[in-house]
């Protein structure tokens, strides 16, 4: 679902009609999928708006800071594509696979390593990545779980990026510097088509 997209842009709405535009404007960068979190009360008309916009257009939209079974259940029915959790959540990647909706939950040890591997999920976001170490620390994980794909998110920025996609045991670089959440609330859907078009040369997606 989001192998090959190269760039997962985290966003945080206030205004859920504030969605079609960002997604619009995303697009227009050349970026090809969203991460909309559910950590506002706008999250999940946010993800029904800029679902129900793109149309058949190639561009996944997901739910992210998903934290519990019900919030995944609202998420699916919003139209999200794929769910992403700051955490390992049990009840959360149940009903992931209750809805058959891919799951990458948040991991942060070799411990939540193993118990993601033993739910059947190899591709996994390293959560706050930044403050874990970065790219010696996928590459230290990368020793005892060489299947293992991961999905770098916290601190993620255009210094380190191209840096974090050319690893082979990253999958996707996840961040919000493309789109932070003052220029959604403000409309610059000109300043975040640069943006995004500047990251997916970065990454060489
Ligand atoms: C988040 O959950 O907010 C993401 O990991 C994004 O982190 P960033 O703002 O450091 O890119």
């Amino acid at each position: 679902m989001l192998v090959g997209r190269g760039i997962v842009p985290v966003v945080v709405i206030d205004d859920a009609a504030q969605a079609p535009g960002l997604v619009a404007a995303l697009a227009a960068g050349g970026i090809r999928c969203a991460e909309i979190t559910m950590r506002t009360d706008a999250g999940i008309d946010a993800i029904r708006a800029a679902t129900d916009s793109l149309g058949d257009a190639d561009f996944v939209v997901g739910a992210g800071t998903v934290l519990t079974g019900a919030d995944v259940d609202r998420a699916v029915d919003a139209g999200a594509r794929f769910i992403v959790s700051p955490g390992l959540d049990d009840e959360v990647l149940a009903r992931s696979a209750s809805h058959d909706v891919p799951i990458v939950p948040g991991v942060a040890t070799a411990t939540e390593v193993q118990r993601a591997l033993r739910a059947g999920l190899d591709h996994l976001k390293l959560f706050p990545a930044g403050v874990l170490g970065g790219l010696p620390m996928i590459s230290a994980l990368a020793g005892p779980f060489p299947q293992v794909r991961f999905l770098p998110s916290g601190g993620v920025s255009p210094a380190n990026a191209a840096e974090y996609a050319a690893s082979p045991h990253v999958f996707a670089v996840s961040g919000s510097w493309m789109a932070p959440r003052d220029l959604i609330a403000a409309g610059d859907w000109a300043e975040i088509t640069a943006r995004s078009r500047a990251a997916m040369d970065l990454v060489g997606a």
